[in-house]
Parts: structure tokens; C-alpha cells; sequence
């Protein structure tokens, strides 16, 4: 273990936060500086990235921008060149780059099926790719990466998104396998239905009412508390923990009949 004593903070190590200027990405870097971790979010949106960033800064944190498209490997190869010149080391990965769609099997274009694919998937493998010959140098790391409900359940208008989560899956237990003996430990997330811009643009009502019609908790989840248990995984105290899914999702992956107390 990293600091035997430092297991409940993060002071000293240094996060990449794929998909770090909105949603869970940006509740997640927010919960990393309040942990005492520098943060290093890497974006395609150089507009709000860059303005995240700088409101931060003014409330003393630590934090920088990178541009990056996560899907194109030489953005990748650039993000990672740029950190090496600054950063000694990486201890933390987290991935929230992510795009999302709600289309039938048969109104899914190939177009379609290879963005998602492409930003989703290949996007936390080129990342991790590179982050990890960083993290297997110095013999240590947490990884964290960005499945979903929809990677272990069917649902309708999930065919390209699922199937991209449900590889995501695979990835981080083949990830893994081949990193423990590294110190370097990879866990998922698979979030239920949480209030981001991704779900504005994704979800109808139709889609919000069969939604909170199957979740115990009957509300959507908010970026913070998925963020809770991506810091959780984060730690150095962490240290037992790999290749596992954790769904945050209000109780929806274990849900089958429910009667609601109306009283
Ligand atoms: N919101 C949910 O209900 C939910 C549920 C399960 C999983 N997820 C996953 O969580 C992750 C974050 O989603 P969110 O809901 O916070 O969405 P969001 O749209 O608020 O944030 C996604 C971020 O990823 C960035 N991004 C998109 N494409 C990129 C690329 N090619 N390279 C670099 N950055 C890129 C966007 O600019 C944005 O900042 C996604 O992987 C999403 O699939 C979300």
C-alpha cells in the first residue's frame, strides 16, 4: 500500500478525470480536490473544460485542462506527453467521457453504432493503455472506469450504448487480471438513471416514468453520489478491491416486483 496512512485521503496523488468538465465527471473531480488529490481533467469540451478549471482555481484548488477526444489515439498520445512533462507520476484514472443514445436495434445506423463504440469503449482503452505502462513504473494505481446499467440489462433503445457498457465490463475485468500484480487495482461503475445533460438529452418522460417505475428509491441519483463510490475506489485503503461492478443506481439492478407503502 501506497501510505499506510493516508488511507483515507488523497493528498499527494495526482487524478485524470476523462470527461471532467460536466456531470458525473465534474462531481467526481470536485469530491477528488476536496480529498487533497491534484486533478487533471481531460475534456473534449475545451469551452466549459477551460471554465471549470479556472472558477475552481479561484477557490484555491488544484486542477488543470487538457483538451482531449478520448476516441482519437494520437489526442490520447498528446494528453499523455503533456502530463509526463508536468506530473511525476498518475496515481488515479477515472473515465467519464461518454456519449450517449436512445435508438431502436433497426433505426441504428452503422455511423450510429461506431460513435458510440468508438468515444465509449475504444476511448477507455486507449486511455488506460497509456496511463497504465505510467502506473505499472512506480507499482501502483486505482483505475476506475464508466459502465452502466444498461451493460448488464437489456433496455429498449440500448443496442449501441449497451453493448458499448457491456464491453466496458469486459475490458476492466481483463484489466484487471493483468494489472494486480502490478498494485494497480480496476473497478466499474454502473449507474442507474442519474440527473446529468447526457440523461436530458437521452431520456423522455416515457423513458423517466419507466425508469422510476422500477427503482426502489424512486428518484434518478444525483453526479455526487456516483462520485461517492468512484472516490471510494480511489483510495489507497481500497487496496482488496478489483475487477468488480458496482451498480449505483437506487436499487434498480436488484429490483423485481415492488409494492410501494402508499401510506
Ligand atoms: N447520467 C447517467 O444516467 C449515466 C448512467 C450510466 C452511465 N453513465 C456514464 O457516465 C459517463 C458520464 O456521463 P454524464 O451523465 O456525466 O454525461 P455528461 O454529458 O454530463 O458528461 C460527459 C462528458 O464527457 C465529455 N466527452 C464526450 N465525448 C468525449 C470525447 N470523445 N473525449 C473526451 N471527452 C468527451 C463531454 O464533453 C462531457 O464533459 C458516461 O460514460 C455515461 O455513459 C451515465
Amino acid at each position: 500500500m501506497k501510505n499506510d496512512f493516508g488511507m483515507f485521503t488523497l493528498t499527494g496523488h495526482t487524478a485524470v478525470v476523462t470527461g471532467g468538465a460536466s456531470g458525473i465527471g465534474l462531481a467526481t473531480t470536485q469530491l477528488l480536490l476536496r480529498s487533497g488529490a491534484k486533478v487533471i481533467v481531460a475534456d473534449i469540451n475545451e469551452k466549459i473544460g477551460k471554465e471549470v478549471v479556472r472558477s475552481l482555481r479561484t477557490e484555491g484548488k488544484d486542477l488543470e485542462f487538457f483538451h482531449c477526444d478520448v476516441s482519437d489515439e494520437r489526442s490520447v498520445t498528446n494528453l499523455i506527453e503533456s502530463i509526463n512533462k508536468k506530473e511525476e507520476s498518475i496515481e488515479i484514472l477515472m473515465h467519464f467521457a461518454g456519449i450517449g443514445l436512445e435508438k431502436m436495434v433497426i433505426e441504428t445506423s452503422l455511423d450510429d453504432w461506431n460513435n458510440i463504440l468508438k468515444v465509449n469503449l475504444t476511448g477507455t482503452f486507449l486511455v488506460t493503455k497509456e496511463v497504465a505502462k505510467i502506473m505499472i513504473s512506480k507499482k501502483y494505481g486505482r483505475i476506475v472506469t464508466m459502465s452502466s446499467i444498461a451493460g448488464m440489462r437489456g433496455g429498449s433503445g440500448r443496442a449501441a450504448y449497451g453493448a458499448s457498457k457491456g464491453g466496458v465490463i469486459a475490458l476492466t475485468k481483463v484489466l484487471a487480471l493483468e494489472l494486480a500484480q502490478h498494485g494497480i487495482t480496476v473497478n466499474t461503475l454502473a449507474p442507474g438513471a442519474i440527473e446529468t445533460e447526457l440523461v436530458k438529452k437521452m431520456h423522455d418522460e416515457e423513458t423517466r416514468r419507466a425508469y422510476i417505475q422500477g427503482i426502489p428509491m424512486q428518484r434518478y441519483g444525483t453526479p455526487q453520489e456516483v462520485a461517492m463510490t468512484a472516490v471510494y475506489l480511489a483510495l489507497p485503503g481500497s487496496s482488496y478491491l478489483t475487477g468488480t461492478v458496482f451498480p449505483v443506481d437506487g436499487g434498480f439492478a436488484s429490483s423485481g416486483v415492488m409494492k410501494n407503502d402508499k401510506t
